[in-house]
């Protein structure tokens, strides 16, 4: 969530301009204060209107237009920002940038200006090769500002290749990130999520309604706190976070490999994956052809992961989940003295808004000692964060975690 924080976007004069009306609203979805500097370039492509009427602000677009104020726009824009973002940024201005010249109200105000800076690349793919522009792009970095490297794809000029303006999501998450104070730094995560998938033949399986929203969830926002997370996924719908490393995983039986083969390198593993606890005994190469009117399937117990985990953990943090439709708490509580678990959360399929397919959760968080506690309605990355919040004070308490 960005809610409150206050965003100076830069736009300069490149065809992806268009996409800073997309990437506005966005961040004002988000919650953001939005001003907007266009440089002159940049009012060819988009006009200021559009980005006025998005960011519900004035659009500056001038260093010397006499107002009723007597500040001068570009401190008072430098003096609001939390964060500078440039998106479209043109090799021209980062050329400005990096050069330290300041000959427009945008460049005048990224020198003025102290706050995080987010550059996003886009140019058509000969321009960013040129090396004055690499070089440009290594300064920039060495003096901190945060470039986005371009995407790859079809450029406005009908070339394939590097120079794209990232994808808006990505900047959105990009900002995210560069506000998110960074108290998990270097804390290796191991997280599950999603469903897993139980093959009887080659068309069919059993499986769960887990999304993997929770799971993917707590991913993107323990590397926003600047965690070291391996996500181990079983199959979803969703865009993987950015993350250090994805392992895709479809049955139980991949998932408890791949658990294996990671959690020593972990020092906090959460388990919201929702594995399936059988699977059909046995498998046919074939697809199973309809007989009878009745059709009996064998299953198998699956590994229990985090029980395996739970005896071997040492000094690891080891979160789990329980879902239930009955007996809530009891059952919560069960399963984390079974499963040797630190923190379990629980939730009521019963309740709207919690579970498996929606984007908010209604969470109970319990630790070892019985300390419980219950958390009103909230989007799955705001539950993620009160459960992180948890882990940290588990962290202080008991000295688990590393580095
Ligand atoms: N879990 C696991 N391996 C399994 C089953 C569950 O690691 N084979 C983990 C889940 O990721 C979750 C926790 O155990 O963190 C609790 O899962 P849940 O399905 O609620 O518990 P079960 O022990 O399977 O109990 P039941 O299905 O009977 O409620």
């Amino acid at each position: 969530m960005l809610k409150g924080k206050k965003i100076v976007l830069g736009i300069t004069g490149g065809i992806a301009a268009y996409k800073s009306a997309e990437l506005t609203r966005a961040l004002i979805k988000e919650g953001a204060q939005v001003k907007v500097i266009m440089t002159k370039s940049a009012a060819e492509f988009i006009t200021p209107l559009t980005l006025q009427t998005l960011s519900q602000n004035l659009v500056y677009t001038d260093m010397f237009v006499p107002t009723e104020k007597y500040d001068m726009a570009h401190i008072a824009l430098a003096d609001f920002a939390d964060a500078f973002v440039i998106a479209p940024a043109t090799g021209n201005i980062i050329g400005k940038i990096a050069s330290g010249i300041a000959d427009d109200l945008l460049s005048t105000t990224i020198m003025a200006g102290t706050k995080p800076t987010l550059i996003c690349l886009a140019m058509n793919d000969k321009m960013l090769a040129n090396p004055i522009v690499q070089e440009n792009i290594k300064r920039l970095k060495k003096y901190g500002y945060i470039v986005m490297e371009s995407g790859v794809g079809e450029l406005a000029c009908k070339t394939q290749g590097a120079g794209r303006l990232p994808e808006v999501s990505e900047i959105v998450e990009e900002i995210e990130s560069l506000l998110t104070p960074k108290d998990f730094a270097g804390q290796k995560f191991l997280i599950t999520a999603g469903p897993t998938q139980e093959p009887m033949d080659p068309v069919r399986f059993i499986t769960n309604l887990s999304s993997g929203k929770m799971g993917y969830a707590l991913a993107k926002a323990a590397q926003r706190r600047g965690a070291c997370v391996t996500l181990i996924s079983g199959p979803t719908n969703l865009v993987a976070p950015p993350v250090e490393k994805l392992i895709p995983v479809r049955t139980a039986r991949q998932m408890h490999k791949a658990v294996m083969e990671n959690y020593k390198k972990a020092a906090i593993i959460i388990k919201a994956a929702a594995v399936a606890d059988y699977r059909p005994k046995e498998f046919s190469k074939d697809k199973l052809k309809k007989a009878g009117k009745t059709l009996s399937l064998n299953l198998e117990k699956n590994p229990d992961i985090i029980e395996e985990i739970g005896k071997n953990k040492g000094s690891r943090i080891v979160v789990g989940f329980a879902m239930e439709t009955q007996n809530l708490l009891a059952n919560a509580r069960k399963k984390l003295s079974k499963k040797k678990m630190d923190l379990i959360v629980a939730n009521d399929l019963r309740q709207e808004g919690a579970g498996f397919q929606a984007d908010t959760n209604i969470i109970t968080i319990i630790d070892r000692k019985g300390k419980t506690e219950s958390l009103g309605k909230m989007t799955k990355i705001e539950a993620a964060d009160e459960i992180l919040n948890h882990i940290k004070s588990l962290i202080k308490k008991k000295g688990g975690g590393r580095s």
